[in-house]
């Protein structure tokens, strides 16, 4: 709670701490209301610190009880104790060991940040700032130390006991209804990978051994009754072990690893050392409760925080700044595990379409920074797009600019050189500048840098010559405290189609032929003449979405749909056919009518039924350019209904066009025998019910008697809900009947009652906001579970533009009461929800001034979090 606005810390100021922590022995005490923490803190003065600085420790909400340095009790003037620190000022040695005894209060809980209970567990979350919540301590990720840990709680309450690292012992504590467990993780860590468990939970066993023979004990913990649930998270943690050691060199370095799920949560998953606590929404699947888009997130995430083992844990970050430094360079690592284990080029496609959706909107909006921020009012607010996703980019340039052999040098690099330690982005280049002699300070700017660099790309061919120009001019739109901006590196893979469709030779004028399809452009502006060319090609750019930019070029809807039919590189196919549809679905959301798309029908027509090509990446082809990418694309003046319009026009034009290849893909498409999750069955279920969306368009009673017809026959829950949501598009009595039986059949599964809460939420008519208020008042909903509220309230307002954007402002009000009242609960998922707001500024002026006036309203509250008065204060400087 505030009332002045935070202060703000800054990279610049970054100071090495003044006092280490060798170990940490920690002896907790669980208890629903009075959890007791005694802390024994090893404390030694840090030779690179101020000479002479105070101990001082950070606290949040703390209630000290007792102080002690070796043992003697530590008189009340010594010292000076609130809630928010602990400080010492004159210290009696420059080691000693201080014991602080602090009481917390689980059950009253609701930020779920610190130790805090959920379906009766206790559990903690400490990144980045919630260990202080739970004892003093100098809670920062450069103070790395040994931690041994007791943990205490009643038998019949918590007979689980976890903590990091490994098991030392446990057993009852005799003539009492306690128990204890002692864990002891040898690795030095911050205390943000702090975490212990207990409760009432089923284990789930396995066993992995490592590439050089260490056996691993492998536990995934749920609520009892749910282990049917967790064998594809096993299977998905085993895959990430091996893969890890095959792509990187890495291997596990303790004796267990436990993942624990929990059913309230802030976000998706957490990395503690061998102690990863998730979000059970991506731990637990079955077919009938679980899509295939559950199914890869769960795969995604269990890799994603496994991975964190090595990038994030054995080296972390210095300070919070460096966040990109665990979390876009994780994302990179989860994002080439997924694309080996399935399809590498949908993988791409459903990677850019995110990094689009999210990131290229948060780059174009007031809360853009840079991946690597200079300044933070509350650091809750950079777990970003720009952070993981961008980031993630960044490190897949470094790759593309250094190869493959370069880039795993550097990673060796990376982790003989900084095992053990706090590292900084500096720390991370240099190992790939130092491993491969390449010069990286101006690919550095990348970090520093926000917004989405554009590039105008201008082909000229000529005959006579037979040369191909390429010149390109790049340029960064302004952002917010960053107007001057400098032109970045940009590896830009390409390809000169011939017309019999194949690649010609890439050939400069000066005889040198371009590595690997890749040109480096570092400038404003550039040409490139591509020789030896007898007839004109069509350039393909930005391969493989090879840089994270906005590319134009000044390619012919006839270039496009050549492209769209013969690139061998199968993203930009898929680009080429969602260039076409934006640029129709542009003119048709200013123009009000569209024009007959006779290319991108030909092109979308040739994709479908083109046996070659893969299912699933058939299905991303076909799926048009949602509307918030539209309304990217358009940038100003933007009018929600006017897109929205255009959309389904153009869909509309797709379902009567291509009704034929859509019903037959849909008979070809059917699956038979046992549900499999893998990327191959998924993909023809993907197309299969992408087909079904478009054969129900026209809204006939045969066609919503088909989508039906699925709905009650599927024996899965991707083609039950798919056909549910097909259904819940259409105002027919068949929809009510089909959201009643879901809702009876999944009614004690809240994770179920999620997508069919979020599929209400996105319907585009005006009686969706009185449906969600409705909602709102159902059991099966709460305000205080994090997962609950995203999936009706996020997925209104982030999910439904025409009725979030609704021209009475109502949509608007009723986000800023739900901050308002959430806020006091739980500010980091009231923030996260208050950020929906982000791109009003490029609204048409009469929704752009009532989106102000709510975020006014949130931003004129008294008592407003940290995290929520820093997305209001952002979003309306
Ligand atoms: N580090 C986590 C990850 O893997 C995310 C995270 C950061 C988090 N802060 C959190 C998770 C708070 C839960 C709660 O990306
Ligand atoms: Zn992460």
């Amino acid at each position: 709670m505030r009332d002045a606005e935070p202060h703000p810390v800054r990279l610049s100021d970054y100071r090495p701490p003044d006092w280490l922590v060798d170990t940490v022995d920690l002896d907790i005490s669980l208890h629903p209301t009075a959890s007791r923490v005694i802390s024994r803190l090893a404390l030694r003065r840090n030779p690179e610190g101020q000479p002479d600085a105070p101990v001082a420790l950070d606290g949040d909400g703390l209630t000290l009880v007792r102080l002690a340095i070796a043992g003697v009790p530590v008189a009340g003037g010594a010292f000076e104790a609130t809630p928010d620190s602990l400080t010492i000022s004159v210290p009696p040695a420059d080691r000693f060991v201080l014991e602080v005894e602090t009481l917390v209060d689980p059950t009253a809980n609701t930020q779920l940040m610190g130790l805090y209970r959920t379906s009766g567990n206790y559990c903690t979350q400490c990144e980045p700032e919630g260990f202080r919540r739970i004892t003093y301590f100098p809670d920062r990720s450069d103070v790395l130390a040994v931690y041994t840990t007791r943990i205490e709680a009643d038998r019949e309450e918590a007979p689980v006991l976890l903590g990091n690292g490994n098991l030392v012992k446990s057993g009852p504590i005799e003539g009492t209804s306690r128990h204890y467990a002692v864990w002891h993780d040898p690795w030095p860590k911050p205390s943000y990978l702090f975490a212990l468990v207990g409760g009432r939970l089923a284990k789930v066993p396995g066993h992995f051994v490592t590439a050089s023979g260490r056996p691993v004990e492998l536990g995934i913990y749920v609520e009892i009754g749910k282990q049917d649930r967790a064998g594809y998270a096993m299977d998905a943690l085993k895959r990430s072990m091996r893969w890890d050691e095959q792509a990187f060199g890495r291997e596990y370095d303790l004796d267990v690893f436990n993942i624990v799920a929990v059913s309230d949560f802030n976000m998706g998953a957490m990395e503690n050392k061998g102690l990863n606590v998730f979000n059970d929404k991506y731990v637990l699947a079955t077919p009938e409760t679980a899509t295939d888009a559950d199914y890869a997130n769960i795969e995604a995430i269990i890799a994603h925080e496994y991975f964190h083992n090595w990038t994030g844990n054995r080296i972390t970050c210095r300070d919070w700044f460096q966040l990109c430094l665990k979390e876009g360079l994780t994302v990179f690592r989860d994002q080439e595990f997924s694309s080996d284990q399935r399809s590498r080029p949908v993988k791409r496609i459903a990677d850019v379409r995110l990094l689009k959706a999210q990131q290229f909107t948060e780059d174009a909006g007031p809360l853009a920074h840079p991946v690597r921020p200079e300044m933070y009012r509350e650091i809750n607010n950079f777990y970003t797009a720009t952070v993981y996703e961008k980031g993630a980019e960044v490190v897949r340039m470094l790759k593309t600019l250094l190869g493959e052999d370069g880039f795993r040098s550097g990673m060796d690099l990376y982790f003989k050189r900084h095992d053990g330690h706090a590292a900084t982005i500096e720390d991370f280049l240099a190992c790939f500048a130092d491993a491969t002699g390449h010069d990286l300070s101006h690919f550095a700017l990348w970090y520093s840098q926000s917004g989405t660099p554009r590039l105008e790309a201008t082909g000229t061919y000529d005959g006579e010559a037979g040369t191909f120009r390429l010149d390109v001019f790049q340029s960064t739109p302004p952002t917010p405290g960053q107007t001057d901006k400098k032109p970045v590196v940009i590896p830009l893979a390409l390809g000169l189609v011939g017309p019999n469709g194949h690649d010609m030779p890439l050939v400069l004028e000066d005889g040198r032929k371009v590595d690997h399809g890749v040109v480096e452009i570092t400038k404003h502006r550039q040409s490139f003449v591509f020789t030896g060319l007898g007839a004109r090609p069509v350039a393909s750019l930005n391969r493989g979405f090879s840089a994270p930019i906005n590319l134009s070029n000044n390619l012919s809807a006839a270039d496009l749909v050549f492209l769209a039919a013969h690139d061998s590189d199968p993203f930009n196919r898929f680009d080429a056919i969602q260039a076409l549809a934006l640029d129709l679905l542009k003119r048709g959301a200013a123009e009000g009518a569209l024009p007959v798309p006779d290319d991108l029908i030909d092109a979308a027509l040739r994709v479908l039924d083109d046996p070659a090509l893969d299912p699933a990446f058939k299905a991303q082809a076909l799926a048009l350019p949602g509307e918030s990418e539209v309304a990217r694309e358009i940038g100003t003046n933007v009018d929600p209904d006017a897109v929205f319009a255009a959309r389904k026009a153009l869909r509309r034009a797709f379902a009567e066009a291509l009704a034929d290849g859509f019903a037959r893909t849909y008979e070809a498409m059917a699956t038979s025998g046992p549900y499999s999750p893998g990327a191959a069955a998924a993909g023809r279920r993907a197309l299969r019910n992408l087909s079904l969306d478009y054969l129900t368009l026209p809204g006939t009673p045969e066609a919503i008697a088909r989508a039906q017809g699925q709905f009650r026959a599927a024996d899965n829950m991707t083609d039950r809900f798919a056909a549910l949501a097909i259904l819940a598009q259409h105002d027919v009595p068949e929809r009510r009947a089909a959201l009643d039986a879901f809702y009876r059949r999944f009614e004690s599964d809240p994770l179920v009652t999620d997508k069919w809460l979020s599929l209400q939420a996105q319907i585009p008519e005006a009686a969706t906001l009185d449906r969600v208020r409705d909602l709102t008042l159902l059991p099966v909903f709460s305000m205080s579970n994090p997962n609950r509220v995203r999936a009706l309230i996020g997925a209104f307002a982030t999910g439904n533009p025409t009725q979030f954007h609704r021209l009475d402002g109502q949509g608007y009000d009723f986000l800023a009461d739900v901050v308002l009242s959430l806020d006091s609960k739980n500010p980091q998922v009231a923030s996260r929800l208050l950020s929906a707001f982000k791109t009003w500024r490029q609204l048409e002026p009469r929704r752009a001034a009532l989106a102000e006036r709510s975020l006014r309203k949130v931003a004129d509250a008294a008592g407003l979090s940290d995290d929520v008065a820093d997305i209001a204060m952002r979003s309306l400087a």
